[in-house]
């Protein structure tokens, strides 16, 4: 499970074309010094700059409110992820302190050894039921539950057939899998198809898609996904992290509330957005679940999720079955947005969820429009490559259940008024960092 390295030796994994032999070492010895660390990382960063591409870090002042501070000032939120206002309701909040006291503030192990606490055990259970499904199984990020399910489910041999706006980390557990990757056109079933025919030969095959599309907000075709994966024997595997808690009858996701919980096999989901705590689930098979313990890295050397994380998504899971009418109220609000901002001009591609992109193009142009929202009080990301695909950048609004309707008008205006502005000083872009 762990290959262990002897001294002297390289770890197996490394891959043989990145390997360095003794010569190629000892004739770099001989070369000019190497530039020392700051040095050579300025020149990075520099380079970063001159393309609009560095980020820096916000720090928010307050709570993940509708409002909050930044920069000693108050702005109107619209790029959390806290989509149900869940992460400061009073009964998620009262929750995790609850937890805390009782079970301490840190799992202090891995699951597989002391860390697997009753309060991981009882979410796991309330997960399963919830998702209709036999088990389910607590992950300390997505990040991890992503690499960690794809790279045990597939190895050398087999094939990830994966969409081409999926999730980095979806990219780096395929990358981690060394199984042949191929990308099919975002949500386009027919080259899916042509990807699962040229490959018959593959051994296993698993397609992943998100469900609701992290950076687009639109929606994956699941129905035609899954018919295209039982007609291929491929499995199926569904990141939620953007559609739990806001789609389906009792907010378990876009696979429920189309009726697919047997068609997919792989069920992938986050606590840390519209369940405002923090961690990751996969649900499906009991088999499934047996298997990750044995042999998903990601949750064998790490620590488990804290309690006051596990009994927080709890009680926000219950919050999400008990008020279906936060996520209804969020999507039919995130809708007339979108329309009305379409309607002014705007490019926005689609109006299905929660997410609303506001497509800019370049880079310069989104940050600076980012940077005359927040001179007007709102705070908005600008989404640039490479977390979008050259050309795409955008912004990308993201409404609260908790958001008043004037608070969501205000912020309409706001957007027309700087995004339509052809006069956005791309120079204050540049000069400013700190985005997405
Ligand atoms: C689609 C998708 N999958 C997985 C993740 C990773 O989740 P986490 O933030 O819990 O690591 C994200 C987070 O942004 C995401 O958008």
């Amino acid at each position: 499970m762990n290959r262990i390295a002897r001294p002297g030796q390289r770890y197996p994994q490394v891959s043989e074309h990145t390997e360095e032999t003794p010569s190629a070492a000892e004739d770099r010895d001989q070369l000019a010094p190497r530039a020392g660390l700051d040095h050579a990382l300025a020149g990075e960063l520099a380079e970063l700059r001159d393309r609009d591409l560095l980020r820096g870090l916000r720090e928010v002042e307050s709570a993940q409110l509708p409002r909050v501070t930044l920069d000693g000032r108050e702005l109107l939120l619209f790029c959390s992820n806290n989509y149900l206002g869940l992460a400061c309701h009073p009964e998620v909040v009262e929750a995790a302190r609850l937890a805390t006291a009782r079970w301490g503030a840190s799992s202090v192990s891995s699951r597989l050894v002391s860390g697997h606490m009753t309060v991981h055990a009882e979410l796991e259970d309330k997960i399963a039921r919830w998702k209709n499904q036999e088990a389910a199984l607590v992950f300390s990020t997505g990040y991890q539950a992503n690499i960690g399910v794809i790279s045990s489910l597939t190895g050398p041999g087999d094939l990830i057939v994966s969409d081409e706006l999926n999730h980095a980390s979806i990219i780096d557990g395929a990358r981690l899998s060394k199984a042949a990757t191929v990308v099919y056109r975002h949500n386009d079933i027919e080259d899916l198809e042509r990807v699962l025919c040229e490959n018959r030969g593959a051994g296993r095959v698993l397609v992943v898609t998100e469900s609701v599309f992290s950076m687009d907000g639109d929606l994956a075709p699941l129905a035609d996904i899954s018919k295209a994966c039982r007609r291929h024997g491929a499995w199926l595997m569904v990141d939620e992290a953007h559609g739990a808690g806001v789609f389906g009858e009792r907010g378990a996701g876009l696979v429920q509330q189309l009726g697919l919980e047997r068609q997919v096999q792989v069920h992938m989901g986050t606590m840390g957005k519209a369940l405002g705590s923090f961690g990751a689930y996969v649900t499906g098979s009991r088999t499934l679940i047996d298997l990750l313990v044995n042999k998903a890295r990601s949750i064998i050397f790490t620590t488990a999720l804290p309690p006051s994380a596990a009994a927080a998504a709890l009680a926000a899971i219950q919050v999400v079955e008990r008020e279906p009418q936060r996520a209804a109220g969020l999507l039919a609000r995130a809708t007339s947005l979108a329309l009305a901002l379409r309607e002014a001009g705007l490019e926005v591609p689609n109006a299905d969820s929660q997410i609303i992109p506001v497509l800019l193009g370049d880079a310069a142009r989104a940050v600076a429009t980012a940077d005359k929202l927040r001179a007007k009080g709102f705070y908005v990301a600008a989404i640039r490559p490479p977390t979008v695909a050259r050309g795409t950048s955008r912004l990308r609004v993201s409404l609260m259940a908790t958001h008043t309707s004037q608070e969501i008008n205000a912020l309409r205006d706001a957007i027309i008024d700087c995004a339509l502005d052809d006069s956005a000083d791309t120079n204050t872009a540049a000069n400013n960092g700190a985005r997405a």
